[in-house]
């Protein structure tokens, strides 16, 4: 037995001579080994199978099968076991044999050395245990490591559903505070990820463009009320605040390695297709195409949304005005990518992302807390300001190019139609605003 081994090694030697057997019997039976032997040779390979025996030992010459074809048979049905060949008269061929085919761990000669042999017992049942503790360790080490991959990812997972959690909720209260609808980012998530589809962009990236289009406008929580909110026009100093918002956000998601690409749509998202956005004025390909999407899905939403100054367009009325922009908001082939979806598509989405709206309400009759109230329409851009957001009447006029009629832009700011021209520019921000 190997110290600080509870293991008995078991022996099976085989020998067509009984006194052999005894002999072994009487001479090595202990608390160390426990014996079992056999004349049979047949009988002896039943027994191997079993595979309980750490040595198997056998003597060459048998009258059924010879040691050497016996230890042979042992190495495919007990290929653990360690396999001794003993032999009056082994010759070269023989031994050759023996350890070619047998795989036999030694050779030993009759009449064995009780001293030699026991040293090498020994040795023998420490190989085997030390082998079998090794391949031990190793499979439980190997267990432990898959059980830290395991802890690890779950612990990433954890750390990205809290985040995510956290940011939804922000999300949630920015749009409640800004756009009057707690709806309005998700919408614009979902259109994002549909228009991506019809790009034919999968996997990751859209899952990317879709959570980059949710949090578009998480910088705004650093942007004051007093401009996030204000009625009127924005002084030029407000405006140059309220431009810092798509880098607020882009700095806010520094922290979140697994949202790189959303930081990059994030930090994008008031660009342009023609280099007039910002707050980088990337033109075209420059500006990452879940921003160029998003622009898109923004624009879309907030033209068919009601307003507490405006009706919400039809479906149809907002394409038209996203064709009209097409080449110098929009990238044309991303239009081309949102005239590709059926009108039904956008309002099973739209349906989709209130029927939660609807389960809100009933999570407040068991007890939830209550609505948030609408800010009143004083809160939202100024009706009747002069750089009022698009309302159908004057988008229906710029869309049959009415005469003395300048298309404003549609795609507005954040304080949409209450920004003067932004300098770096001179375009006026005009036109509905979400973004
Ligand atoms: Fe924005």
């Amino acid at each position: 037995m190997v110290p600080g081994k509870a293991e008995t090694t078991q022996i099976l030697f085989v020998d067509d001579d009984e006194r052999a057997l005894r002999a072994f019997q009487r001479g090595f039976e202990s608390a160390e080994y426990r014996v079992t032997v056999t004349t049979d040779v047949l009988g002896a390979l039943e027994l191997a199978e079993q595979d309980k025996f750490q040595i198997i030992i056998c003597d060459y010459i048998m009258p059924a099968m010879d040691g050497v074809a016996f230890l042979e048979r042992c190495r495919r049905i007990a290929p653990d076991s360690l396999r001794i060949l003993i032999s009056g008269d082994c010759d070269y061929q023989s031994s050759i044999d023996a350890i070619n085919r047998g795989g036999v761990y030694k050779l030993v000669t009759k009449p064995w050395d009780v001293d030699e042999l026991k040293a090498m017992l020994r040795e023998a049942a420490e190989q085997y245990w030390t082998k079998k503790e090794s391949e031990r360790l190793s499979k439980l080490i190997k267990e432990q490591n898959t059980e830290l991959v395991v802890r690890t990812l779950n612990l990433d997972r954890e750390i990205h559903e809290r985040t995510s959690s956290l940011l939804n909720g922000l999300v949630t209260a920015l749009d409640l505070r800004d756009t009057e609808t707690q709806w309005h980012s998700r919408r614009v998530s979902l259109y994002s990820k549909r228009i991506a589809k019809a790009l034919g962009i999968r996997g990751e990236e859209i899952r990317s463009i879709e959570r980059g289009a949710l949090l578009h406008d998480i910088g705004k929580i650093g942007i004051r009320d007093s401009i996030l909110l204000k009625p009127g026009r924005l002084t030029a100093e407000e405006w140059v605040e309220m431009r810092k918002h798509p880098d607020m956000g882009y700095k806010l998601l520094e922290g979140s390695d697994f949202l790189e690409r959303e930081r990059i749509i994030v930090l994008h998202h008031q660009e342009r297709y023609d280099g007039k956005g910002y707050p980088l004025a990337l033109k075209a390909k420059d500006i990452d195409i879940g921003a160029r999407i998003f622009a898109i899905a923004d624009t879309f939403d907030a033209m068919t949304s009601d307003r507490p100054y405006r009706q919400a367009l039809t479906f149809k009325a907002a394409r038209e005005e996203i064709i009209r922009c097409s080449g110098t908001q929009f990238d044309p082939r991303v239009v081309d990518a949102f005239l590709s979806i059926p009108h039904m598509e956008w309002r099973e989405i739209r349906e989709k992302v209130e029927g939660r709206d609807l389960k809100g309400e009933k999570a407040m009759a068991h007890g939830a807390p209550p609505p948030i109230p609408p800010k009143p329409p004083s809160l939202g851009p100024h009706p009747a300001g002069p750089s009022e957001p698009i309302r159908p009447a004057s988008l229906g006029a710029a869309a049959a190019g009415s005469p003395g009629t300048v298309p404003a832009p549609v795609v507005p700011d954040v304080a949409a139609g209450a920004a003067p021209p932004p300098p770096e520019t001179g375009s006026p921000p005009s036109g509905e605003s979400s973004a």
